[in-house]
């Protein structure tokens, strides 16, 4: 009896998340890599609904840091509720309000983070020989990529552009629908909208443009 609760217990734990926020739309923008610190920088606009009463708004989030520009729009009467802390927890980041958010739709603008790349297959991580930049977030590592709901049953809809060196292409779980130079260095490619998924299924890659390699050969 006690194992079963012990049991019932865990799993409650593993598996609850914060019902007041239903993601529904996540825009994301990774560039990588960043040599300075062995990571990326990240940018986000998740448009949610806030279902009760609330504060403040808590997303899945591990190794991320230095969140700068954060916005908050309400999008009833595109009021923005004024931000009041940022604590960064081991499993999870905390925006605070100085007053209680109603009820309804909202932007959560974060202009940019920093995370890292690791070398072990999960999250984002590198590969040598060919150079190699890829994600693996099954289970539960969305949230050491970008601040979210990282829950199976949680699914919303994803808009990503990843920038990454001249050299190399980009691809991800749908099809690129633009492709343009920034500067010498730098590139943007954008994806098409992914359907309805869990965090967890969003994925991409940077890998050396072979095409430019065979130009360079010949
Ligand atoms: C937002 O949440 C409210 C309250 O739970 C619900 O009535 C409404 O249908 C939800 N809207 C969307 C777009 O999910
Ligand atoms: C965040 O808001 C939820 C819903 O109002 C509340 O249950 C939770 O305790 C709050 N968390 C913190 C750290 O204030
Ligand atoms: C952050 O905000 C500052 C001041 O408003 C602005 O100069 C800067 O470009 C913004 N950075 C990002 C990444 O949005
Ligand atoms: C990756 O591996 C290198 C050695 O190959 C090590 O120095 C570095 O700490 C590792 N990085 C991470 C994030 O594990």
């Amino acid at each position: 009896m006690k194992l079963l609760l012990f049991l019932l217990l865990l799993f409650q734990n593993s598996f609850s998340w914060p019902h007041h926020i239903i993601p529904l739309s996540y825009d994301l923008l990774f560039k990588l890599p960043i040599h300075e610190f062995n990571g990326f920088t990240g940018s986000m606009v998740l448009h949610f609904n806030l279902s009760s009463l609330s504060d403040n708004i808590t997303l899945d989030a591990v190794d991320l840091h230095s969140f700068r520009n954060i916005s908050l729009i309400r999008s009833a009467d595109l009021t923005e509720p004024s931000l009041k802390s940022i604590k960064i927890l081991k499993e999870t980041v905390e925006f605070k309000f100085e007053k209680s958010l109603f009820p309804g739709q909202y932007l959560l603008t974060i202009g940019e983070y920093n995370g890292r790349i690791g070398n072990a297959s999960e999250a984002l991580f590198e590969r040598k020989k060919p150079l190699l930049y890829t994600t693996h977030l099954q289970p539960n590592h969305a949230r050491r990529l970008f601040p979210c709901i990282d829950h199976p049953a949680v699914k919303a809809l994803f808009r990503l552009s990843i920038v990454h060196p001249t050299d190399t292409v980009a691809q991800s779980n749908t099809i690129a629908m633009d492709v343009h130079v920034e500067n010498r260095k730098w590139q943007r490619t954008i994806f098409q909208a992914t359907p309805l998924l869990p965090a967890y299924l969003v994925a991409f890659s940077v890998m050396p443009d072979s095409n430019l390699q065979n130009r360079l050969e010949q």
